[in-house]
């Protein structure tokens, strides 16, 4: 009987069974690869082959081999829930060149070397000499392979039974019984499962290195989201040298926490006491800039928003925001507009946040608002001055989360006034001695007293 095969489009996965030059589905060009058929009838017989399973009771489940490994870097620790779970597959995707491989040999630092495998199929093992050379303190006694052959790469984690194994990168893995290049969506997809197998079997923790493409997801395989325990995305901006660590999806523990470090000369150092630094490089008293505090995971962090409204050449001005969500921006800039009779039609905005870091928080919203209406009326905010609020479409300040914790930052770093919701105010089980707190409830009011 002849194979069946299929064609699937390597950036949404749509499926057709003939070959496309345009995906119906997500438009790209020259993106379908063919990929044979497991019908239906193969794997019932498959099935019916196999022993049968087994069921167990939950009791007799042994829970001996779920300790955590700690990696020894904290901000890794804190992103990973903890520490390494043993049998579980981890995605620890960036951008080429964020520091991932980095990050990845400063792990092994910590770790047994002898049950510790580094498999790379990006660099030769002299690169990889070099490299942990320069980074200092790696084992000499760890375990590195050059392989891209996924079988070979089973095999010897099979023999070696590390307690963690680090494939760089998944892209470069390939199974010789799959008719497609390395970085195709199959090639990833099955490699993965393979390894997926194998963590479970095993034990072994398994770390894959995955490159993410332009436009932000993990290159082709959106699906191994799915398949992993665990997706961390390490980012940064070429022009910083933070990188921030991110949990996307965390089977063993919570996807908000972030780890913060900064890549210098010996590698990747962690940052423990972020607002500092991201606060160090402020100017005094110029005009369109604020500082929120902002929460990250469980972590508060003092950033500063920075603005810039200068009178605008076209008839279609601009609006950037970078670090900050851009239809977030237009419509604080419609409240402003319409509840301070503010008039942006002919300015051109850029809202930046410093630091390279992006934000989500809905605390923003307020110092995002100040930062514009200082810029535009080029006047300072006030240098010791905290804000923070979520503004809703009717001009409302709305309450935000971990009121106190933000506050504790606040009061830590020796900042003493604060913009903040007039309804978190009312809340607040303890006092915070140092600082002069103004509620916020309209966002016309709250400007007026604090820029305009
Ligand atoms: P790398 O870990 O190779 O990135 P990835 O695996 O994500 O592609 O990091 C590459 C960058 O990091 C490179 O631009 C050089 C820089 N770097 C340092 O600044 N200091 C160091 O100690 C190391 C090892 C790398
Ligand atoms: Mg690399």
């Amino acid at each position: 009987m002849k194979a069946r095969t299929r064609y699937v489009c390597q950036k949404c996965s749509a499926i057709s069974s003939r070959w496309q030059g345009k995906c119906h589905n997500c438009g790209e060009w020259d993106s379908f690869l063919e990929e044979l058929i497991q019908d239906s009838k193969t794997i019932a017989l498959k099935a019916k082959q196999s022993s049968s399973g087994i069921a167990t009771t939950l009791g007799s489940v042994e829970l001996s081999d779920t300790l955590r490994i700690p990696t020894g870097i904290g901000e890794f620790d804190r992103v990973l829930g903890g520490g390494i779970i043993p049998g579980s597959l981890v995605l620890v995707g960036g951008d080429p060149g964020v520091g991932k491989s980095t990050l990845m040999l400063q792990m092994c630092e910590h770790l047994v070397p002898e049950k510790t495998l580094y498999i790379t199929g990006e660099e030769s093992l002299q690169q990889i000499r070099l490299r942990a050379a320069r980074l200092q303190g790696i084992p000499s006694e760890l375990q590195v392979m050059a392989e891209t052959d996924i079988e070979s790469i089973a095999g010897a984690i099979k023999a070696l039974k590390p307690s963690v194994a680090i494939i760089d990168s998944i892209q470069t893995a390939r199974s010789e019984s799959i008719d497609s290049t390395a970085g195709s969506i199959t090639q990833v997809r099955e490699c993965t499962a393979l390894l997926m197998q194998i963590a479970k079997k095993t034990g072994t923790a398994i770390f894959i290195i995955g490159h993410v493409t332009k436009e932000g997801s993990l290159a082709g395989p959106k699906i191994l989201e799915h398949t992993v325990d665990t997706v961390l995305q390490f980012e940064g901006e070429k022009t910083y040298s933070y990188r921030i660590l991110r949990a996307i999806k965390n089977r063993f523990g919570s996807t908000n926490e972030i780890g913060i470090f900064d890549m210098v000369e010996q590698g990747l150092k962690e940052v423990p006491n972020p607002s500092e630094i991201f606060l160090s490089q402020r100017s005094d008293l110029e005009s369109g800039t604020a500082i929120v505090a902002t929460i990250e995971g469980t972590r508060p962090l003092l950033i500063e928003v920075q603005a810039l409204v200068t009178p605008s050449g076209y008839s279609n001005p601009q609006r950037t925001a970078t670090g900050f969500d851009y239809r977030r921006l237009q419509m604080i800039i419609a409240v402003l507009e319409k509840r301070l009779g503010i008039n942006f039609r002919e300015v051109d905005i850029f809202v930046n946040i410093a630091g390279g870091i992006t934000l989500n928080d809905p605390a923003v919203d307020l110092a995002v608002a100040a930062a514009l209406v200082s810029s535009l009326k080029d006047n300072p905010l006030e240098k010791d001055m905290i804000i923070m609020g979520e503004i809703g479409l009717t001009g409302e300040v709305r309450p935000i989360s971990s009121i106190e914790q933000r506050l504790a930052e606040i009061q830590k770093l020796g900042f003493t006034k604060v913009v903040l919701p007039k309804a978190n105010l009312s809340k607040l089980s303890r006092s915070f001695d140092h600082l002069t707190m103004i509620p916020a409830e309209r966002i016309a009011l709250a400007l007026a007293e604090i820029v305009l």
